[in-house]
């Protein structure tokens, strides 16, 4: 049993993705499970070469740093000519209609096409790309939040498409979604999820960020003026987050953290303090990895082989049964 997942270095790692996704990794990580940068997918708008560079080393950093072995990690970039490869013979395998229907693709087209910026072919061939990810690998299970449900979900068609045309070369994926603390959102608009690459970082809170700042972020969250304590998400969705921010980082049921606060501040407060005590030893063990710049290029380095290694003999039996190898 493989588990498999990525995080894209269009920004630094959140708390959301902490919670939904780095934190469980490591908590669950199996002896054959992999976790990786995908700094590949940082490229489908414009992005800064240098910057990619750097949010790609400190996310690795950020990866080993939360406890993921350091076996089990590497930058996707690493892995360039297999998964171009894999990528075309999966291209070759998806239909236009399958990738137009990817609802991340259409709600970031729609977005750039607002803001009249170029909306590039990659955007659209990304989740190819990323079922050549997830199939090179051999992953079987895919831990990803609601957002990239649907990703996995076309990797799991192709894999079955290829296998039932040409013959069988890939194990089949499934996405295997987080129950708590699956969708953190944004603390200055909690109807959209928090996010790295978010224009405006005023409620987003990174895991690199100082007790400091996460301080005035978390006391400046939107709530609401009904003054009630109670987890009701469709109205309260500020405070809801709240709570499921507490409930993440305190291990307790959400329903059960509403009560005992006075106040919404008193709630902030310990919001605050439960999110700095999460963080911070992440992002001190990050600091001291950054540091080691030959500790992290050799856990680079050795991650990239055992990828690679890992994934030659399935690329090959693609290739052979495609008729292109
Ligand atoms: P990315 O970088 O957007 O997100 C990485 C992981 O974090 C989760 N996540 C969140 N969870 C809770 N609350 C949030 N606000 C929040 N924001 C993000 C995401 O669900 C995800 O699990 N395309 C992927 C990376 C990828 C990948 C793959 C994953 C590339 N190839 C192959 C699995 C398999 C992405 O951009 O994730």
């Amino acid at each position: 049993m493989t588990r498999f997942s990525g995080v894209t270095p269009s920004g630094n790692a959140t708390l959301g993705n902490y919670l939904g996704a780095i934190r469980r990794w490591a908590s669950e990580g199996r002896p054959g499970d992999l976790y990786f940068v995908s700094d590949l997918h940082g490229m489908t708008s414009a992005y800064n070469p240098q910057r990619l560079r750097v949010l790609a080393r400190e996310l690795l950093a950020n990866l080993v740093a939360s406890g993921i072995e350091p076996d089990q990690v590497f930058v996707q970039s690493d892995l360039l000519p297999q998964l171009g490869a894999l990528t075309w013979i999966l291209e070759c395998t998806c239909s236009f209609g399958e990738a137009a229907r990817m609802t991340q693709f259409k709600e970031k087209s729609n977005r750039r096409e607002l803001e009249a910026t170029p909306v590039r072919v990659s955007l659209f061939t990304y989740p190819v790309l990323m079922a050549a990810d997830i199939l090179l690998q051999g992953a079987d299970e895919v831990p990803v939040g609601e957002d990239q449900a649907q990703h996995v979900e076309l990797a799991r068609t192709l894999a079955r498409r290829f296998n039932g045309a040409y013959g069988d070369a890939f194990v089949v994926p499934r996405a295997v979604t987080p129950p708590a603390g699956a969708r953190i959102m944004d603390l200055a608009d909690p109807s959209r999820k928090m996010d790295k690459s978010a224009r405006d970082a005023a409620g987003v809170l990174f895991v690199m960020d100082e007790p400091d700042l996460l301080r005035r972020k978390i006391r400046r969250a939107v709530t609401d003026g009904l003054g009630r304590l109670e987890y009701r998400p469709a109205e309260q969705p500020g405070l809801a987050n709240l709570l499921e921010i507490l409930a993440a980082c305190t291990g307790k049921p959400v329903r059960e953290t509403a009560g005992g606060f006075g106040s919404y501040g008193e709630l902030k407060e310990a919001v605050t303090e439960a999110v700095i005590e999460e963080l911070r030893p992440v992002r001190e063990r990050t600091q001291e990895l950054l540091a080691d710049t030959a500790e992290l290029d050799r856990i680079r380095a050795r991650g990239a082989a055992l990828a690679s290694e890992r994934g030659a003999h399935r690329l090959a039996a693609a290739r052979r049964l495609a008729g292109v190898g």
